[in-house]
């Protein structure tokens, strides 16, 4: 056996060392001491009781958006949920599985003439993880669609609905751990629509990003609006953000809450940039941000 401690069932499913940057969208993180795969809920559930069995720490990653992991790695166990697909369509009913694109999805559902998705092309990430901290844009989020979830809990599989789950902007009771469990699939009702009106607000959505949003290697928005008065993006613009550079980390010239990331494996340079941007806000407008992302330390 490859790795010691690690049963039959899922060493299949199990790699040693792997490096993380890659599978974030940030490009930042060292190496997890193990990443598993999981196809489908039974890789999942022998993933789980192996890590459970050895008291391993662990955490589910799905497109790795809006995770930094530090430089020197993650000690436990990244269950990398990418793996889990399917979309299944029965009328305006559509269940998706947690590791498939948000965005391809959503292009997959406009085709098929299903409305309600259409905010979220060219959003990155996955479904589990668009559920888990609500992601949105001004026009919608997934609360706004969002029928239930099935979650994988301790006692098993259960159903839980959108009502529970208490979504709120960017976060959820998945987030806080006010509900416990790994989302598997979500299921919405979308509103039946000729397919071509649905690839025209595609569209639009797809081109309004390409105006106002910077590509390259980033996290998104790196911190949450306030909850009144002016944007993230507009305070750190004020501040003077813009062109910032740490290392091979600069802010955006386009947005001033994107961070672009030149380099690989330095979550160092986007910290310390994030804590340049947060305390510049703080000296101009007296407001503290808070960070969208979720920072591993
Ligand atoms: N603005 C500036 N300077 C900047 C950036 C923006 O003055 O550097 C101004 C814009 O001109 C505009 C206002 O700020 O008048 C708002 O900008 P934008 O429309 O880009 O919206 P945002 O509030 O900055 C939010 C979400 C984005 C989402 C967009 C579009 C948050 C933190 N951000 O950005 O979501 O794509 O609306 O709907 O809620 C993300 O969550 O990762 C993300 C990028």
């Amino acid at each position: 056996m490859a790795i010691p401690d690690v049963p039959e069932s899922v060493v299949h499913l199990i790699t040693e060392n792997v490096p993380l940057w890659p599978l974030t969208s940030m490009h930042g993180g060292g190496p997890t001491r193990w990443l598993a795969k999981p196809r489908t809920v039974v890789d999942l559930k022998a993933v789980l009781a192996w890590i459970q069995e050895q008291r391993l720490s662990h955490l589910v990653l799905g497109g790795g958006t809006n995770v930094l992991f530090p430089d020197d790695g993650y000690p436990g166990v990244v269950v990398w949920m990418r793996l889990l697909k399917g979309i299944q369509i029965d009328g305006p009913s559509v269940i998706v599985a947690a590791g498939e694109l948000l965005t391809g999805s959503a292009r997959h559902l406009n085709h098929a003439g299903l409305s309600g998705l259409e905010w979220a092309c060219g959003i990155p990430g996955t479904i589990g993880g668009a559920v888990v901290m609500n992601a949105g844009t001004r026009d919608g989020d997934m609360a706004s669609v969002l029928s239930s979830v099935r979650i994988l809990t301790t006692e098993g599989v259960r159903e839980a609905s959108a009502e529970q789950l208490e979504m709120g902007y960017r976060t959820s009771a998945l987030l806080t751990g006010k509900v416990e469990g790994i989302v598997l699939e979500a299921s919405f009702v979308l509103r039946q629509d000729d397919p071509n009106h649905c690839l025209n607000r595609e569209r639009e959505v797809v081109e309004a990003r390409q105006r106002t949003q910077p590509t390259g290697a980033s996290s998104g928005c790196i911190f949450k609006n306030p909850e009144t008065g002016s944007t993230a993006g507009e305070l750190l613009d004020q501040a003077g953000c813009k062109g910032l550079r740490i290392g091979n980390a600069y802010v955006s010239d386009v947005h001033a809450n994107f961070i672009i990331n030149e380099g690989e494996n330095n979550t160092g340079d986007v910290l310390k940039l994030i804590q340049l941007m947060k305390s510049r806000v703080m000296e101009t407008h007296s407001i503290d941000l808070q960070p969208e992302i979720l920072i591993i330390e």
